[in-house]
């Protein structure tokens, strides 16, 4: 049991402070242009995320926490008394108090996130939400091999991760192998993971999904522009720009560009660089699965697909995997 008040344990593995200019520069000045998705998630580009998950036509974040509410009493179940919950990525741990409140005297809380003060309000705020469940926080980059602090253990209890919001499809699905067999790492033989997993569907829903009728996903990929406008002494005028989002069913994807409108030339910290009409750069993939290719994933990954649960229309999937 932890002392004190109900304040989370804190852990910082000081994960390495990324240079963004390094990043654009390099994304901006390769044939085909990108930049890598995590840089859209700046104070305003979170914030304008928060909104795309209350959209109307953003059906993920609402009918996962549907899935979570109804079906969470299985899924505790599954994990079994006394659980290790390790959530990678937690942000506001929104979530998981969906699983906290059904699972059995679960051992701890563990939220790794790399953003450190969003974690560390987060968590303080589910220990003092759930006073008997010890939480520890740790503030780390989840992409990198993680070695967790020791951990709150009671009686048998195993370790279950806990992955959603469909972030698995933000990876390749060659990274998302990799991702998956660290995750097992961290969870260890008899353990499992609960990870979000969005579907395939009807391309109509999902181009919808990415191309919102009130601009606020359109507002959150351009802010990637504002945010180097700001940070990095660059001129993008966002008036010669577009969003651009589409599902190529061929790869069974949605892929997210920033579009030029015109001709023209950017100064990003000193550098020029030159956009012909049309051209883009490439922001992010949100890759979608069917039951059957996110299990064969799964298993490349190292784990052994337990139960999956589904909303009535089949549009979102949370499935159980347990680590061989
Ligand atoms: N993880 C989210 C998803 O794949 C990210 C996302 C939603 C996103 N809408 C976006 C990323 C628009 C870039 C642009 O659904």
């Amino acid at each position: 049991m932890r002392r004190g008040g109900a304040l989370a344990e804190f852990h910082d593995l000081a994960p390495a402070e990324e240079s963004f200019r390094d990043a654009v520069l390099a994304g901006l000045t390769r044939r085909a242009k990108s930049i890598p998705c995590r840089f859209l998630y700046d104070a305003r580009g979170s914030a304008l995320f928060e909104a795309i998950c209350e959209l109307p036509e953003y059906y993920l974040t609402r009918t996962e926490m549907a899935i979570l509410g109804e079906f969470a009493p299985e899924m505790a179940a599954e994990a079994g008394r006394h659980a290790q919950l390790i959530e990678f990525g937690s942000g506001a741990s929104r979530k998981v108090r969906l699983l906290l409140e059904a699972l059995e005297e679960p051992a701890a809380y563990v939220a790794i996130d790399i953003s450190r003060e969003l974690l560390r309000q987060a968590a303080d705020e589910v220990a003092a939400e759930f006073p008997q469940v010890p939480v520890v926080a740790v503030c780390a980059d989840y992409l990198q091999p993680l070695r967790l602090p020791p951990l709150p253990a009671r009686g048998e209890g195993r370790r279950l991760g806990f992955f959603p919001g469909s972030t698995v499809g933000n990876f390749t699905p060659e990274d998302a192998v990799d991702f998956l067999a660290g995750c097992r790492r961290v969870i260890g033989r008899g353990g499992a993971l609960l990870i979000g997993v969005d579907l395939k569907k009807d391309p109509a829903l999902l181009d919808a999904a990415y191309n919102d009728s009130a601009g606020v996903t359109a507002a959150f990929n351009l802010n990637l522009l504002e945010r180097i406008n700001r940070e990095l002494d660059a001129d993008f005028d966002l008036d010669r720009f577009a969003h651009e989002a589409f599902y190529n069913a061929a790869a069974g994807r949605i892929e997210i560009y920033i579009r030029s409108r015109a001709d023209q030339i950017v100064t990003v910290a000193g550098r020029a660089i030159r956009f012909a009409a049309g051209e883009r750069i490439h922001t992010e993939d949100s890759c979608k699965y069917t039951i059957g290719e996110f299990q064969r994933l799964a298993a490349r990954g190292g784990f052994r697909p337990g139960p999956h649960w589904t909303d009535r229309d089949a549009l979102f999937s949370v499935h159980l995997l347990e680590a061989g």
